[in-house]
């Protein structure tokens, strides 16, 4: 297993939250299949997931909440410099609504490499709930960017958001 590890509690459920591993990537390749409009490849996935215990010399990384060994839900994210973006979430439909999204980022930001400042996201207009997640979790609208996002019957803006994040010591996950 990559990384440490960490629980975090739904409502009536405890999830593990911790770093993916190259082996995880098929089961979040099957959740972003069933829940994005524009879904990743399992090979992006594996990328994302490729192991590595130092997050400073790792940019892209991923964590994964699991029960029962099952992943139910994840989060990849890059960092650049003093950013950090949040370049896909997502969680199975039958377990959306427990607190897990927000569980998985909240990991993120705790656990941000020393010297991010900055959390960064785009988001589809039409996407009210990672909007309002994002909204409940103290981010920012900034701007949009035009026609972004493709749709099947045509484009979309992406909706622009950021967050600072607190100064503290990473411990890393
Ligand atoms: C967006 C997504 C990741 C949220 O995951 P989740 O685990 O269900 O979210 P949480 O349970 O942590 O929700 C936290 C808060 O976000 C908001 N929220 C989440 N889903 C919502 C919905 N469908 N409608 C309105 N608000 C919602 C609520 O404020 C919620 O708090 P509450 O349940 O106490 O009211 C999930 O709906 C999903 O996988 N969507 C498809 C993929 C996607 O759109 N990813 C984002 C790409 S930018």
């Amino acid at each position: 297993m990559a990384g440490l590890t960490q629980a975090a509690s739904s409502p009536s459920v405890t999830y593990l939250i911790r770093r993916a591993c190259a082996r995880d990537a098929a089961a979040m390749s099957a959740i972003d299949g069933r829940v994005s409009l524009t879904a990743w490849s399992e090979g992006q996935f594996r990328a994302a997931c490729a192991e590595s215990s130092d997050l400073q010399q790792h940019r892209e990384y991923a964590l994964v909440a699991e029960h029962d060994e099952q992943v139910q839900g994840f989060v990849v994210c890059q960092v650049v410099f003093d950013e950090l973006s949040i370049l896909n979430v997502a969680v199975s439909p039958a377990k959306q609504r427990q607190g897990i999204a927000r569980a998985l980022l909240n990991q993120v930001l705790a656990t941000a490499p020393t010297g991010v400042l900055r959390c960064l996201l785009d988001v589809r207009e039409s996407n009210v709930a990672a909007r309002a997640l994002y909204r409940k979790m103290g981010f920012d609208e900034d701007g949009l960017r035009r026609n972004y996002y493709t749709r099947p019957e045509g484009r979309e803006d992406a909706v622009l958001m950021s967050l600072q994040v607190p100064d503290r010591d990473s411990k890393g996950i």
